[in-house]
């Protein structure tokens, strides 16, 4: 049973990860990278599923070699059920076993709402709502083979507020939806895994580094912290989410933000 107390009280190795199998979508970048490297420092063996980054290899041999676990990076796309649910198959394979999958991966456009093509809208929900759902899914199938598991999605806070000046309601429909998805998954899924989102407000990553410097000044004028957040920051929150640290807490949404959702 999921939910079952674990038998050890003690806090700080409740966050111990080490035995561990953990699978990072979008792994070998931004804050994926950083949550592979949590994961690693607190002792789980990791896979990095990434799709483009040219150095996946080499970063998952610095954090293996750093951390004194296995790392492999795995070539995937999160858009094709097939070929996600081929991808996390191996991994469990390959390591063992898997206990931890983090839906990580995610794309952001900017288009006024009555602009948008079928393709522009659809391009934003296959990776962030579709390629997450298809991410847990396979991994699912592998939990509840084992009796257990933990899902963890990476939502945002656009799932809760709509941000500006940048036009981008596709981007928050599927944030918001992954959020009542993690909800549904997580009743649906108790007897063998628990799911929980975390909502990143702004991350210093190349997601919003391409972006006018205008806006970043207004963004940080609405954010209490007045600073935005270095991915680093967030490693912390999935290892709390991932270990027995949070062995009663599913279907819950951690908001990460310096403040930003709250004025
Ligand atoms: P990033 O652009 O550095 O990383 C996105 C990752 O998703 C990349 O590793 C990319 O390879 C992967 N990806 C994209 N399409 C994919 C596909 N079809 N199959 C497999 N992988 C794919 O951006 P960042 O900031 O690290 O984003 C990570 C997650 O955090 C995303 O879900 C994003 O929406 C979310 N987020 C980011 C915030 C920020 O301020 N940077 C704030 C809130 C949420």
């Amino acid at each position: 049973m999921v939910l079952a107390k674990p038998e050890n009280k003690n806090v700080l190795s409740a966050f111990s990860l080490r035995g561990k199998v953990a699978a990072v979508t979008g792994g070998a970048r931004g804050i994926g990278l950083e949550v592979s490297r949590g994961l690693a420092e607190a002792g789980a063996d990791v896979a990095l599923i990434y799709s483009s980054t040219r150095d996946a290899e080499s970063l998952a041999a610095e954090i293996a070699s750093a951390n004194n676990v296995k790392c492999v990076a795995y070539r995937s796309n999160v858009t094709d059920a097939g070929t996600i649910e081929g991808t996390i198959k191996q991994i469990a394979k390959d390591f063992g076993k898997l206990d931890i999958i983090v839906a990580n991966a995610g794309v952001t456009s900017h288009y006024p709402a009555e602009d948008y093509t079928p393709e522009q809208f659809s391009e934003i929900m296959k990776v962030n709502l579709d390629g997450a759902f298809y991410t847990a899914q396979a991994a699912s199938r592998i939990f509840k083979e084992q009796g257990y598991g933990n899902v963890i999605f990476t939502a945002s806070v656009s799932a809760i507020l709509v941000n500006v000046p940048q036009k981008q309601a596709a981007y928050n429909a599927s944030k918001a939806g992954l959020v009542q998805l993690a909800k549904c998954l997580s009743v649906e899924w108790v007897d063998f895994c628990r799911v929980n989102c975390i909502s990143p407000g702004f991350i210093s990553t190349d997601m919003i580094s391409a972006f006018p410097a205008e806006w970043k000044e207004k963004w940080l004028g609405m954010v209490p912290a007045q600073r935005f957040c270095d991915p680093y920051e967030l490693k912390g929150a999935y290892v709390f989410c991932a270990s027995d640290a949070s062995s009663y807490m599913t279907g819950a949404q951690i908001v990460i933000d310096g403040g930003y959702t709250l004025p």
